[in-house]
C-alpha cells in the first residue's frame, strides 16, 4: 500500500496533506509514502524532514500511488494523472464544485471529500472542516485586533484607564467559538450569538455573554447544523442585529448553513449605524459573505467601518493548519485500511458519507444534486 503527497498547485495554498510527524506514524504501519519534492516547503517542512520520517521524495511516483492525499481538489492537469481505480482524499467541495466532481467520476477514482465526513462523535478526529475552522476563528480574532484602532483589553495606566473593546461574534460554530476564546484571551468584553439555542451554554462557558435578540427561533437543523431561516425570520434577525450592533467595536461573523449562500446578517444600513472606526471581520466571504458590503478577499472601509473578508485563512498558518489536517487524513486512512490494505466498508456511515465518487459514478446525494444527476 502506498500514499502519494503532491505539492499543492493552487495559487496561495500553503498547506500540505501529510506532514512528517504523520508520515512517521503512517510508515510505521507498513504504508509507503511518496512525497513530491517541495511538498511541504510552504509549511516550512523540508524534503529532508520527509525522508527522515520514512517517505520517498520523488516527482514521478506521487500520482502513481493507490491513495493520493491532497488538501485541494486536483487541477485539470492533475486530474489526468490520477490512477483509475485509485483513491483520492481532499477538500473537494462536493456541494459547490460540480465540474470537479464530474471530472473525478470520469477519472474513475474513489474520491473522499473531507467536507463530507459526517459530524458524528466517532468521526471527530477526521473532521477537517473543524480543524481548519479553528485556525480561521483564531486568525479572525487577530485580524479584528489588528484592524481596530483601540486596545482589546482593559488597561490601567498612569494616563488613566482604558475600557476593554466590545466584540460581538455572530455564529458560534467551530470558527465562532474559537474566535470567542481568542478575543477573550486578548482581554475584550465578548458577546456571542447563534440561531441554535443549544449554543448559548457553550458561549457562556467561554466567559462570553449570549446576545438575546428575543427572536424565539431555534434553528437547530439536522446533524447539529443550523437550518436556513425563512424570509420573515431573516428580516427580523437583521432588524434586531441592526439595533444591537451599534454598541460594538468589532464584529466577527461566521454564520453558515452548509451548501447554502451565507446568510446576510449585517446589512449596508447596519454598517452605516455602526461607530466610525469599528471593524467587521467576515469569515463567510467564500459563500458570499455575512455582511452585505463585504468584498471577498479584500479589506475595505465603508462609512468609516473597516470590513475585512479574508479567504484561505488556514493557509496563513500553514504549519499548524497542515499538522491538524494531516492528523485528520491519517485518522481517515485508519478507517479505510485494514492490516495495511485498502478495505472500503461502505456499510460504515463515515466511509459512505465521505465518499463522493466511486466506480465512475457520483455517489454522494448532495453532490449528485449539485451536479444535476437524477
Ligand atoms: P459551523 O457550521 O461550525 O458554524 C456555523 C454557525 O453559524 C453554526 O453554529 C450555525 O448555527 C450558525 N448560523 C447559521 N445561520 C445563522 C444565522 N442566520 N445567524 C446566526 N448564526 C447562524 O461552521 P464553521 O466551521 O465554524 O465555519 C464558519 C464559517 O467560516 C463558514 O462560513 C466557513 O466557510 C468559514 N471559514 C472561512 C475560512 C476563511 O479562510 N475565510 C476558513 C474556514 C472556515
Amino acid at each position: 500500500m502506498n500514499v502519494g503527497v503532491p505539492k499543492e498547485s493552487r495559487p496561495g495554498e500553503r498547506r500540505v496533506a501529510l506532514v512528517p510527524e504523520v508520515v512517521r506514524r503512517v510508515a510505521a504501519k507498513g504504508i509507503a509514502v511518496a512525497a513530491e519534492p517541495g511538498a511541504g516547503r510552504e509549511a516550512h517542512l523540508s524534503d529532508a524532514d520527509y525522508e527522515d520520517a520514512g517517505a520517498t521524495v520523488t516527482a514521478d511516483a506521487v500520482w502513481d500511488t493507490e491513495i493520493v492525499a491532497k488538501v485541494r481538489a486536483p487541477s485539470e492537469d492533475e486530474m489526468e494523472r490520477l490512477r483509475p481505480g485509485g483513491v483520492l482524499i481532499g477538500f473537494l467541495a462536493p456541494l459547490t464544485a460540480p465540474d470537479t466532481i464530474r471530472a473525478l467520476a470520469s477519472a474513475g477514482v474513489t474520491a473522499f471529500a473531507m467536507e463530507a465526513v459526517p459530524r458524528v462523535t466517532r468521526a471527530q478526529s477526521i473532521d477537517a472542516l473543524s480543524s481548519q475552522a479553528t485556525v480561521a476563528g483564531y486568525r479572525a480574532a487577530l485580524i479584528a485586533a489588528e484592524e481596530l484602532g483601540r486596545f482589546f483589553p482593559m488597561l490601567t495606566t498612569a494616563a488613566g484607564t482604558v475600557p476593554p473593546a466590545k466584540v460581538l461574534i455572530l455564529g458560534a460554530g467551530v470558527a465562532g467559538l474559537q474566535a470567542i476564546a481568542t478575543t477573550r484571551r486578548l482581554g475584550a468584553a465578548v458577546t456571542g450569538f447563534d440561531v441554535r439555542a443549544a449554543v448559548r451554554e457553550q458561549v457562556e462557558s467561554l466567559g462570553a455573554t449570549f446576545l438575546d435578540l428575543e427572536l424565539e427561533t431555534d434553528a437547530e437543523g439536522e446533524g447539529g447544523y443550523a437550518r436556513e431561516l425563512d424570509e420573515e425570520a431573516r428580516r427580523r434577525q437583521q432588524a434586531a442585529l441592526a439595533e444591537a450592533m451599534t454598541g460594538f467595536d468589532a464584529v466577527i461573523t461566521t454564520a453558515l448553513v452548509p451548501g447554502k449562500p451565507a446568510p446576510v446578517l449585517v446589512t449596508a444600513e447596519t454598517v452605516g449605524n455602526m461607530k466610525s472606526g469599528s471593524v467587521i471581520v467576515d469569515l463567510a466571504g467564500e459563500a458570499g459573505g455575512n455582511c452585505e458590503l463585504s468584498e471577498p478577499g479584500q479589506t475595505v472601509v465603508r462609512e468609516g467601518v473597516t470590513i475585512a473578508a479574508p479567504l484561505d485563512l488556514p493557509s496563513t498558518m500553514p504549519e499548524h493548519a497542515s499538522q491538524l489536517y494531516a492528523r485528520n487524513v491519517a485518522a481517515l486512512l485508519d478507517l479505510l485500511l485494514k492490516d495495511g490494505d485498502l478495505k472500503l466498508d461502505f456499510e460504515d456511515e463515515v466511509i459512505a458519507g465521505a465518499c463522493v465518487t466511486r466506480e465512475g459514478e457520483i455517489v454522494h446525494a448532495g453532490a449528485r444534486q449539485a451536479a444535476g444527476v437524477a
